[in-house]
C-alpha cells in the first residue's frame, strides 16, 4: 500500500473524479451492556466484514458517477453489502469523520463515516445481513471487532489488529475506537503496541 494521509471532507473533495475515485465506508455501532463469560464488559458492538479478498473492512464501497451525493452512493453500497436492514440506516454528513488520501496501489478518497445505533437496530442489520445481494460474493460475513484484552494479554482487541485489513480499514478503527471513547485510551494503547510486535 502507498502512502495514506487523512484530510478533512472539505480537502478531500478537491480531489476530483474521474482522475480520483472516491469511496464511502461507516463504522456501525452500539452500546452493548453483555459481559463475555459473565466477567468480561462488552461495552460496544462494533461492526466490520470479511470481504471477499479475505481482508477486514468496513461497509461500503464505490461512489458512482450515477449517485447525486457520497451519501447516497453510500447508501446504495450499504444495501447491496447489508441487506434490507440498511433501509435503517440514514447516514447522513453529521456522520462524517474524515477521508483517507491514498494514490497507490490507485487514486482512492476513502471517505469514513461512524454511526451509533440501538442495540436492537444493529441485531436487526445483522440478522438481516444474510439476504443481502452481496452475501457470500463480496462479503463473506459481518463480525463484531473484540473491544477488551484477555488475561494473556493478546487475545481480544490485539489479537484482532494483527488480522489483514483493506487499505485504511485498520488506522480508520483504531481512530474511531480512540475519537468515540468506545475503548479505554489505555486499554486501545495497550493493544496497538502489542499487535504491532
Ligand atoms: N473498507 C473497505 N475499503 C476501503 C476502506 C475500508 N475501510 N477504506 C478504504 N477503502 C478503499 C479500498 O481501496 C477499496 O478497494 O476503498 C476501495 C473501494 O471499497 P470497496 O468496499 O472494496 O468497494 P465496493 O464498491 O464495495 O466493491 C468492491 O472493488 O476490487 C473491486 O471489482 C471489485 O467490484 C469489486 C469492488
Ligand atoms: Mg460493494
Ligand atoms: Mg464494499
Amino acid at each position: 500500500m502507498g502512502e495514506v494521509r487523512a484530510a478533512s471532507r472539505g480537502e478531500a473533495l478537491r480531489f476530483k473524479p474521474p482522475d480520483w475515485k472516491h469511496a464511502c465506508h461507516v463504522l456501525l455501532y452500539a452500546p452493548c451492556p453483555g459481559r463475555l463469560f459473565g466477567k468480561i464488559p462488552l461495552r460496544y458492538a462494533v461492526l466490520m466484514q470479511m470481504r471477499f479478498d479475505g481482508r477486514l473492512g468496513f461497509p461500503g464501497g464505490f461512489v458512482d458517477p450515477q449517485d447525486a451525493s457520497l451519501e447516497e452512493g453510500l447508501s446504495r453500497e450499504l444495501h447491496e453489502e447489508l441487506g434490507p436492514g440498511a433501509a435503517l440506516l440514514q447516514v447522513t454528513e453529521n456522520d462524517y469523520l474524515n477521508a483517507y488520501i491514498s494514490e497507490r496501489p490507485q487514486r482512492v478518497v476513502a471517505h469514513f463515516y461512524v454511526k451509533q445505533l440501538s442495540l436492537e437496530e444493529l441485531r436487526t442489520l445483522e440478522e438481516r445481513a444474510v439476504q443481502a445481494k452481496d452475501h457470500g460474493l463480496e462479503v463473506m460475513g459481518l463480525l463484531r471487532v473484540p473491544l477488551y484484552i484477555l488475561r494473556d494479554g493478546v487475545g481480544g482487541l490485539p489479537a484482532f489488529l494483527s488480522n489483514t485489513f483493506i487499505s485504511s480499514a485498520r488506522d480508520q478503527l483504531i481512530q474511531a475506537l480512540d475519537v468515540f471513547q468506545l475503548v479505554p485510551k489505555e486499554t486501545l494503547q495497550k493493544a496497538v503496541n502489542v499487535a504491532q510486535k
